[in-house]
């Protein structure tokens, strides 16, 4: 495996590509720590096994954060925009060290969280997909993480002077799509429904710091945006319940409703699902009785990079479009002018 600085380091300059400073500073003065022996070795020597995909340096960045967002931080504080600092991001680590230094147990044990996010973003796909269908939905989202997205027909999606959606919202995305989707109804969800094997409860104090801590501090329009999403999560309800897809997709499938369209939406999800579920999901939905239509926004590899692919899969016929390319966090959304035949 890599060496550990190695990887601090190399994710320090995917933050600084993905525009974030000063995640990019703090992990580049956490890489010169743990090579000097300094604090950083002893808050990740638990860590130093952990398997790629699962982030280290990104749980590492979320812990700082989270002391942060509670307070428990002030000096490292002024350097994070999301709780009001000004201080120069370059000059973060000195301060950083001192907060490792004063909490090496808790950011051990917060090194034992998985990151868990959810992009408000990507809702921008599913509410241009929701107003192509012109139908009642019963929406079942797989992943749903906090299930914040199953909530995309409360948000404000602005182009111009045209707000679609809920205009007065706190997430308000602003010209979410680079053209129009190729059809304009009203979204109406009438139930709302999502799974996740690991479920945040975003009208919790846990929850809502949980996903803050792991939106990068600089990165003012993603903040503003979860903590929008956050306001509606406490008013408008929405259940995910601790199941992966293959189980939630068998019960919820069959109780479908004929007054209904069925909407299963995932994003970023279908990496992490393994092969056999997901090819037991596939079956299922190529044998569901009622109409049903996927919905996916999902990474695939084109020319040696990723592209956000949005495609839908209306059954039981099984057929597929290609209806949007997207970014990784959602806007800005490019149609195709593909339409969805039902
Ligand atoms: C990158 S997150 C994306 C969350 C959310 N869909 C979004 O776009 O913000 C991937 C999610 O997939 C969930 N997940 C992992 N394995 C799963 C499975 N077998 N079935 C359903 N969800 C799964 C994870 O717990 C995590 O919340």
């Amino acid at each position: 495996m890599t060496p550990f600085v190695d990887r601090l380091l190399l994710q320090a300059e995917q933050c600084r590509l993905m525009g974030s400073p000063l995640t990019g500073a703090l992990l580049e003065g956490a890489a010169a720590d743990m090579r000097a022996g300094g604090v950083t070795a002893e808050v990740l020597a638990g860590s130093l096994e952990l398997p790629p995909g699962t982030v280290p340096s990104l749980r590492f960045a979320g812990a700082l954060h989270r002391l942060v967002l509670e307070r428990k931080a002030p000096e490292l504080a002024l350097h994070y925009p999301s709780v009001g600092g000004t201080a120069p991001a370059e000059e973060v680590w000195p301060a950083a060290e001192r907060a490792c230094r004063e909490h090496v147990p808790e950011l051990q044990q917060l090194m034992t969280r998985t990151v868990q996010t959810n992009e408000v973003g990507r809702a921008a796909v599913l509410f241009g997909v929701l107003g192509m269908l012109g139908r009642r939905v019963r929406l079942l989202e797989v992943g749903a993480s906090a299930g914040l997205n199953l909530r995309a027909d409360h948000f404000a999606y602005a182009t111009g002077d045209v707000v679609l959606g809920e205009p007065s919202s706190p997430v308000r995305l602003v010209d979410p799509w680079k053209n129009p989707p190729p059809v304009r109804h009203d979204v109406e969800v009438v139930e709302r429904r999502g799974c996740d094997p690991n479920p945040l409860d975003p009208t919790t104090t846990d929850g809502r710091l949980t996903l803050t801590s792991y939106v990068w501090g600089d990165q003012s329009v993603r903040l503003e945006r979860l903590r929008g999403a956050l306001d509606i999560a406490a008013r408008v309800p929405a259940q995910v319940e601790q199941a992966g897809a293959l189980e939630f997709l068998t019960r919820e499938l069959a109780a479908s409703d004929d007054d209904l369209l069925t909407v299963v939406w995932h994003s970023v999800v279908w990496q992490y699902v393994d092969p056999a579920e997901r090819k037991a999901v596939e079956e299922l939905l190529a044998t569901a009785e009622r109409r049903v239509v996927r919905v996916s926004l999902e990474p695939e590899a084109v020319d040696g990079s990723y592209v956000f692919r949005v495609h839908a899969t209306t059954y039981p016929s099984g057929r597929r479009v290609h209806l949007a390319d997207a970014l990784g966090h959602g806007p800005p959304v490019r149609w195709t002018g593909a339409r969805i035949e039902l």
